[in-house]
């Protein structure tokens, strides 16, 4: 296995000119879109953290109440001298839950694109657990990084991937971020992952447009983002939030729709919308129990654990190679 030496790393990946080629090829296709890890600077980190505690959007405490429940049985699955590594890690809340109740963890990995925040919960960490070895890495675990050796441990690699960030990927890519990630943690590696599953329309539909408006700021804030950024002249009223539940593909999709035709600068490039045009920025898969068993296996993985909730909101589920 390996993995880097250094406390803190930076990918590349993450430079303004990934931003600004990607902003560009996604402005001017025929359906305009841009990626969703641009949601995500510091700002919109921040957004997304308020996002978890509102009433309308479940995802958060679902999981949080599930791993609660049941994180006996998940420590002892993930057995003694673990390696835990974190896509996505956020505050870094979830990963206490597991931290306090896995038996002697040896090293633990959070991989995130927001350096801010990923910094303050690893400094966190180290304080709080003085026998755990914390390597953050600052990278886009959507594209493919190095990780450098860093010595061998005894337990089992985990990749701990909560949240239903897998959601965010369609299910073709999804099975490819799980391939390409267990092979750079080792054959052994396993998953513990968090999904949300497929629920009625309504409730989705509330999640992704609360009350307080939150979520249309978030999801604004990637205009903000190229205006800051990329030296874009996007104005924001001009431009609407919109989520939906699409059935027929098991998804929400956010989109921000053009109130008005108008021309945008970006780069100095010209980037013309017509009135009710919209830039998809996300999607977010909900899977069915049978979903999930499918995208495990095409990833190469089998179901070992699987918790949920009494509505059967969300799903944990624990993934193992298949032999
Ligand atoms: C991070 N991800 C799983 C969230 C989701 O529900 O798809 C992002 C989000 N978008 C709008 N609200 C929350």
């Amino acid at each position: 296995m390996s993995f880097f030496t250094e406390r803190e790393w930076c990918d590349s990946t993450l430079s303004g000119d990934t931003f600004r080629r990607d902003v560009l090829h996604g402005l001017s296709q025929p359906e305009k879109s841009l990626p969703c890890k641009y949601l995500y600077d510091e700002t919109g980190a921040r957004l997304f953290e308020s996002i978890c505690e509102l009433d309308e959007y479940y995802p958060t405490r679902t999981e949080i109440a599930i791993l609660r429940q049941n994180i006996q049985e998940i420590a002892s699955l993930l057995g003694p001298a673990c390696h835990l590594v974190e896509l996505g890690s956020g505050s870094g809340m979830k990963t206490r839950l597991l931290l306090d109740h896995l038996e002697h963890p040896s090293r633990y990995v959070p991989v995130d694109v927001a350096r801010t925040q990923l910094l303050e919960s690893s400094a966190r960490l180290t304080r709080d657990y003085p026998g755990l070895e914390v390597l953050p890495v600052c990278a886009d675990f959507t594209a493919n990084f190095t990780l450098l050796d860093s010595g061998t441990t005894q337990g089992r690699t985990t990749v701990f991937f909560p949240g239903s960030t897998i959601g965010n990927f369609e299910p073709r890519e999804a099975a490819t971020l799980l391939r390409r990630v267990a092979r750079m943690c080792g054959t052994d590696a396993a998953f513990l992952i968090g999904v949300d599953l497929k629920k009625d329309p309504e409730l989705l539909h509330l999640a992704y447009n609360d009350s307080r408006g939150i979520t249309a700021q978030f999801n604004l804030n990637i205009l903000a983002r190229a205006n800051r950024e990329l030296a874009a002249d996007f104005s924001l009223p001009h431009f609407r939030h919109r989520a939906f539940y699409n059935e027929r593909a098991g998804r929400v999709e956010m989109h921000l729709v053009s109130r008005q035709s108008q021309a945008v600068r970006v780069d100095g490039r010209e980037i013309r919308f017509n009135r009710a045009e919209s830039i998809r920025t996300e999607y977010s898969y909900k899977y069915s129990p049978n979903g999930l068993r499918e995208l495990a296996a095409r990833a190469g993985f089998a179901i070992a654990g699987r918790w949920t909730d009494e509505r059967q909101w969300f799903g944990v589920y624990y993934l193992l190679p298949r032999t």
